[in-house]
């Protein structure tokens, strides 16, 4: 990735109007490579998602010697699974946090499977123990090369033995390594969670012909597979990515005169949290729903700008709005009463600490937010001025940023002629690792507003 810098000039006038797609969301797409890799035969994905973190699940997978035909520029892929193979040298996953955890899940299981996965600086710096633990009860025999709990790792793969796993932090990275990890385990492996996560993984499974059982218990759900078991080739498309629209979706919540709406978009339930949230807090915006892609709901969100009173968040609806936390936190400045985000400590271990990197970037446009422990407290009705920034790396902080920036023009400025105002965010090639087409496709819907990647 090469650097480039975002420009953003914003009016007071800047709104959001009109009709986009959402593109391919990143977490059904890894989710389809992988399991896509370990099928007997061929299977199709339709419409995966293209960018920096998906680009390096494929390259991974290749080396492991599954065949990957790109037929139509990538708008469909074919890929020919089943037995994999040592590779020479080290899988390097650099950003993708899902693509590591899941694939040391599949290898760890695959005897006679000597491998070294790896990422990029702040995937090393991301805690793997939480996936390498279970794994070793299991019986895996992984070993980390440099840091304790963190990648690079080796790992020899082993015959494992399934296991009963209660989740000690809500995780849908780990339970789905877990449940990969079964696929080729003896018996029964269970993972049980307390506080739901999103659920893409068990909703995959059957499509590749492998049996889930779903247990609801008192505050608890488990999940569980039967190893070993055959994955059959499957096609299946990929649909919106929320967590991507949500960038839209929320602009058009706060700034004056917006009116849009999302297509294409996955409206899973374990990944909605948001619309609840947001709805009780005033949010003007309608769901409906089309129907199914495969095993996932999809349809349409309507969203226009609203006064919202204040918004809060709770430790145990914290999984399920994950990766908007840093634009919810934007609204918050936004809303009469400001909020309070709670329990978000898991925000310290993303692709950066967006704990401390929300509070930064907000602060950088001039808004007042303050971190406490694990809770973030926003003051509402806060006016941004335009300013030059650094995404630091990190995708979610860089869709932050514009959000930030499409607000900076918005203070009301008494004279006839709209003020321009311009900002400018470096390290914009973050944005790559979930929306390649960021700028492209948001484009059309802003009006009042000029973007320009340079
Ligand atoms: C993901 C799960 C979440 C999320 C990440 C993608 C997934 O991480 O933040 O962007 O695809 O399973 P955790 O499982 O670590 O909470």
């Amino acid at each position: 990735m090469s650097g480039r810098t975002l420009r953003v000039r914003a009016t007071r006038e800047t709104k959001l109007i009109g009709m986009m797609d959402a593109p391919p969301d990143k977490s059904i797409t890894i989710r389809a490579l992988l399991l896509a890799a370990i099928a007997e035969a061929t299977s199709t994905i339709e419409r995966p998602l293209r960018s920096e973190d998906t680009n390096a699940v494929l390259a991974a997978v290749r080396k492991l010697g599954v065949r990957v035909d790109e037929g139509d520029g990538g708008s469909a892929l074919r890929i020919t699974g089943g037995k994999l193979k040592s590779p020479e040298d080290a899988l390097d996953l650099r950003n993708s946090g899902t693509g590591l955890r899941l694939l040391t899940g599949i290898c760890a299981a695959r005897e006679g499977l000597t491998v070294t996965l790896t990422g990029d600086e702040s995937l090393r710096r991301r805690p793997l123990d939480r996936v390498v633990e279970p794994l070793r009860q299991m019986g895996a025999e992984i070993e980390y090369l440099e840091r304790e709990g963190c990648a690079p790792i080796q790992i020899q793969g082993r015959k494992l033995k399934g296991i009963r796993y209660e989740l000690p932090i809500p995780s849908a990275q780990v339970k789905s390594a877990l449940l990969l990890a079964g696929l080729s385990a003896e018996g029964r492996t269970e993972v049980v969670e307390h506080t739901a996560t999103r659920d893409h993984t068990e909703r995959m499974l059957p499509r590749f012909g492998v049996e889930v059982k779903e247990v609801e218990g008192k505050g608890t759900r488990a999940v569980a597979v039967e190893g070993p078991v055959k994955v059959r080739h499957t096609e299946l498309a990929i649909p919106g990515d929320y967590s991507s629209a949500f960038l839209p979706l929320a602009m058009s919540l706060c700034l004056p005169g917006s009116n849009i709406r999302v297509g294409g978009l996955g409206l899973n339930p374990t990944r909605l949290a948001t619309v609840p949230l947001l709805g009780r807090a005033g949010a003007r915006w309608q769901i409906e729903m089309a129907g199914y892609l495969g095993h996932e709901p999809v349809g349409v969100v309507f969203s226009s700008h609203s006064t919202l009173s204040r918004i809060e968040v709770d430790a145990d609806q914290v999984p399920s709005v994950i990766d908007e936390l840093p634009l919810m936190a934007l609204l918050a400045t936004q809303a009469e009463d400001g909020g309070e985000i709670r329990g978000a400590g898991e925000l310290r271990v993303k692709e950066s600490d967006r704990l401390a990197n929300t509070q930064a970037m907000l602060c950088a446009f001039g808004a007042h937010v303050e971190v406490e422990g694990d809770c973030l407290r926003i003051g509402g009705k806060q006016q941004f001025a335009a300013t030059k920034v650094d995404a630091g790396g990190d995708h979610r902080i860089a869709m932050l940023a514009l959000g930030c920036a499409l607000l900076a023009g918005t203070e009301s400025a008494e004279e006839e002629v709209a003020t321009m105002n311009e900002s400018e965010i470096a390290g914009w090639e973050c944005a790559d690792v979930s929306w390649p087409n960021l700028v492209e496709d948001m484009s059309p819907i802003v009006a009042g507003a000029v973007m320009e990647a340079m």
